[in-house]
């Protein structure tokens, strides 16, 4: 399902911004629409999950926003996003929206559609795991990407994603969020959400790229099953709160990753690898990286333009590693 509705994303900044109740004809007047176009526009976000109360002399006021709908992200990227995100598109329930965005692409859609989905019934990992995505509470979210860039550079793109992801998590929350190498999202040593990048690409260049995110956000502990409670959290686990707006969340990504991608298309390579480095929770640590069925013990000295891991080893000469998953 597609939904693209001019004026509604205005329509629900006007009434958060207001707090108390707004008549339909100063919505009207701000808008430049007739106050009939007003009242269908109320009923339309009514039946998307909004809760409006309504008087026929004082107007309309917001009670209450869905937690995850197309409108709420786009009403909170207003103006914020210049390529990701002008077009979104939700499904309820779909196998994969990574798999769905790699076949629209072929198809040919925008640079920066978004695909989100409320829950997966193959989520894919890296390395050919699942990613957990049940029902109602986490971030299940690709985004189509063109760069004109050969298929070697495409691991910039997943350390770009990673640090949009980590820095939009610490500005709608107090978490301390760190990045473990490649592409996990961490907090208190556990893992918050993942990254999977997809390309189709030639020899020479990309045609187009897919980031898949998935961030726990609303995930209860119960949730989480036995074999990897001990390493996977959520936001909401960690914050101890109610439950945390998955559509601030989304938005504040989907504004850091344009920014992060204009970084990007601007070839400020430094600027991406300097932030990622930052926000590493693995550099300058001993660690223990499994590749396949080797494992490989020294200190992560740094990580290389394309991404690459530089692991120190114990007789002090140094291993480049591609991909594996690192133990701190
Ligand atoms: C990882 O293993 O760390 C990467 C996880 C990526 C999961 C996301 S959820 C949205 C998108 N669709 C998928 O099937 N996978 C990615």
């Amino acid at each position: 399902m597609v939904l693209f509705m001019n004026n509604n994303e205005e329509i629900i900044k006007l009434l958060k911004k207001k707090e108390d109740f707004i008549s339909g004809a100063e919505i009207a007047n701000t808008l430049k629409i007739t106050r009939t176009a007003v009242w269908k526009r109320i009923n339309f976000l009514r039946n998307t999950g909004y809760i409006i109360d309504a008087s026929t002399r004082k107007g309309y006021k917001l009670l209450k926003s869905p937690d995850l709908s197309i409108e709420e992200i786009k009403s909170a990227i207003l103006g914020q996003s210049n390529i990701i995100g002008k077009d979104i598109i939700f499904f309820d329930t779909i196998e994969s929206t990574n798999t769905y965005a790699m076949k629209l692409a072929d198809t040919g859609c925008p640079e920066g559609t978004v695909i989100i989905a409320d829950a997966q019934t193959g989520g894919k990992g890296r390395l050919g795991r699942k990613w957990l995505s049940p029902h109602g509470k986490n971030l299940y979210m690709s985004v189509v990407l063109k760069p004109a860039i050969p298929p070697k550079d495409a691991s910039l793109l997943t350390l770009m994603s990673a640090v949009a992801c980590a820095s939009a998590i610490k500005q709608v929350s107090s978490l301390h969020v760190s990045i473990k190498w490649p592409n996990d999202i961490m907090t208190c040593n556990k893992k918050l959400g993942g990254i999977l990048t997809e390309i189709k690409a030639d020899m020479d260049r990309i045609f187009h790229a897919v980031i898949g995110i998935g961030i726990n956000i609303n995930l209860d502990i119960n949730d989480i099953p036995d074999e990897i409670r001990t390493t996977a959290t959520s936001i909401k686990i960690e914050q101890d709160i109610a439950a945390f707006s998955r559509s601030i969340v989304t938005a504040e990504i989907i504004k850091e990753l344009d920014r992060w991608y204009s970084i990007f298309l601007q070839n400020r390579r430094k600027a991406i690898i300097k932030e990622w480095l930052k926000l590493s929770s693995t550099i300058g640590r001993v660690v223990k990286v499994t590749v396949g069925a080797n494992t490989f013990t020294g200190i992560a000295e740094t990580i290389d333009e394309e991404g690459m891991l530089i692991l120190r080893l114990s007789d002090n000469t140094t291993k480049k590693i591609s991909a594996g998953d690192v133990t701190i």
